[in-house]
């Protein structure tokens, strides 16, 4: 990878409002994520957390739109108006709901998708350039970003072989051959070797109840700690 310009990468910041957090998890098609947001939604409500659960490109009326947009496109779109629909889509979903729920006590945010994917799908699995998409982030409310991001990696073959089970119809991204997917794993790694503090790497190829276990851990850190 190469040096990225460091104020790009300072410019970030996460919301601040206190006992509130605000998370985000990422990862390839496989990675297992709908499954863990699910039993961590469980856990924190447990814990007697307002749990609100996200998904990017969407959680507003407007964003979801642009999710149909993208992922029914007929036709391949330039990776320059992918970037920013995504953006759109996230600028809205910050002011519109981040925002305004972390601004109540006891409120956990969990987004399933953020930033990362677009450094990860717009700027290297479709080569747009990491910085390029920092660069889209500069300004406020996309230079905000979660208190903590679970990245749960898998490698190609797992990726593969939980697709060929799964056996669903594939969409604008997913259809995409197996180098694309390579790419966005090689995508990933860098926003991990990019953002040390916010971004923890769980090891996505074990049994989803170690997964489990991995993540209460690592969000008990987070707040309880
Ligand atoms: P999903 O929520 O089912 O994973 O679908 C969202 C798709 O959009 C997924 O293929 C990843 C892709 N995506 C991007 O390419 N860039 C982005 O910034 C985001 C949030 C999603």
């Amino acid at each position: 990878m190469k040096n990225i310009d460091p104020t790009l990468l300072n410019n970030f910041r996460s919301p601040a409002f206190p006992g509130s957090f605000f998370m985000s998890f990422e990862g390839i098609e496989g990675a297992g994520k709908s499954t863990q947001i699910v039993r961590i939604k469980e856990y924190l409500e447990d814990r007697n957390f307002n749990v609100i659960v996200l998904r990017e490109p969407g959680g507003t009326s407007f964003g979801e739109r642009l999710r149909q947009a993208i992922l029914n496109s007929e036709k391949d779109l330039h990776p320059t108006t992918e970037a920013y629909l995504f953006c759109s889509a996230r600028a809205q979903l910050l002011t519109e709901v981040v925002l305004q729920e972390l601004n109540e006590p006891n409120t956990i945010i969990i987004c399933d998708r953020f930033l990362d994917s677009t450094i990860a799908y717009q700027g290297v699995a479709r080569g747009l350039g990491i910085e390029s998409v920092l660069k889209m982030h500069t300004i406020f409310p996309l230079n905000l970003v979660p208190h903590k991001t679970f990245y749960i990696r898998i490698d190609l073959e797992t990726s593969l072989e939980r697709q060929r089970m799964r056996n669903l119809p594939k969409d604008y991204f997913e259809s995409r051959d197996d180098s694309f997917h390579s790419k966005l794993i090689e995508g990933y790694d860098a926003c991990a070797e990019l953002f040390t503090d916010r971004i923890k790497v769980i090891d996505g190829s074990k049994s989803a109840d170690e997964v489990y276990l991995k993540l209460k851990s690592e969000i008990d850190e987070l707040i309880f700690n």
